[in-house]
């Protein structure tokens, strides 16, 4: 087996098109325009907020941060464990607050848990410390994605399709509030880590240099003061 690349990722990430200097260039001037601000990504469970954030993080050189293992961590118990046990509610709760405590700390990457954005606490919370990503995903790569695993307690009972579908119609208007919304599709994460960057460069007003691809990043862009 040959050696090990110390970068993989980058030979095949949306700004592969300008070369070495004019993306470290590019990523040095998003993280700078972040300031204080984290980047927190939000969508519904299979969106990729946890495999795109931590490439993410990667590249940008920021703290990746699994809201949902903090709560895990903060619980000492899983999140299964949790629903089952004390219900809910209680879940959700704990998720405010371990999600407050993170976003009090340095900028990072944070990638919460697919209910988090719906609590208006914990989206005044983002709205303040934060730049919210929407990763969005049509219903076929959100089912695709979840059934690899069975972690999920809300996909445990009852059909799964009809459960996401549900949840699409209850949380897709909300979602949409975030800063910038980006596509996720059915393609390589590395593919969508692209187009997360220059979405944010677009967002952030990073303009030294052009985004690379208008058709990978998001359809609808909002500039982030
Ligand atoms: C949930 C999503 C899960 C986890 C919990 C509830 C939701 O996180 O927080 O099972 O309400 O959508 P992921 O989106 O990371 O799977």
């Amino acid at each position: 087996m040959g050696e090990i690349p110390s970068h993989p990722a980058k030979m095949t990430l949306g700004l592969a098109g300008h070369n070495k200097d004019d993306r470290e260039r590019r990523l040095a001037e998003i993280r700078q325009s972040l300031g204080a601000r984290s980047i927190v990504l939000i969508g519904l469970m299979g969106a990729g907020k946890t495999a795109v954030g931590r490439r993410l993080a990667a590249w940008l050189d920021l703290p990746f941060t699994d809201a949902d293992s903090e709560i895990e961590e903060a619980a000492g118990q899983t999140i299964t464990e949790i629903f089952a046990e004390h219900g809910e509610t209680y879940f959700r709760d704990g998720e405010r607050k371990v999600i407050a405590r993170l976003l009090e700390g340095s900028p990072q990457v944070l990638a919460t848990g697919g209910g988090a954005y719906m609590n208006p606490k914990t989206r005044a919370a983002i709205k303040a410390r934060g730049i919210s990503i929407w990763l969005k995903a049509d219903l076929r790569v959100l089912l695709k994605r979840v059934a690899r695993r069975d972690h999920r307690p809300l996909l445990a009972v009852g059909d799964p399709e009809a459960v996401m579908k549900k949840l699409m119609a209850e949380r897709d208007p909300i979602y949409a509030k975030a800063d910038i919304t980006v596509e996720s599709r059915d393609v390589p994460h590395d593919v969508i880590v692209g187009a997360v960057v220059d979405a944010l460069a677009d967002a952030l007003g990073c303009e030294a240099l052009p985004t690379r691809s208008a058709t990978t990043a998001t359809p609808r862009r909002k500039k982030v003061q």
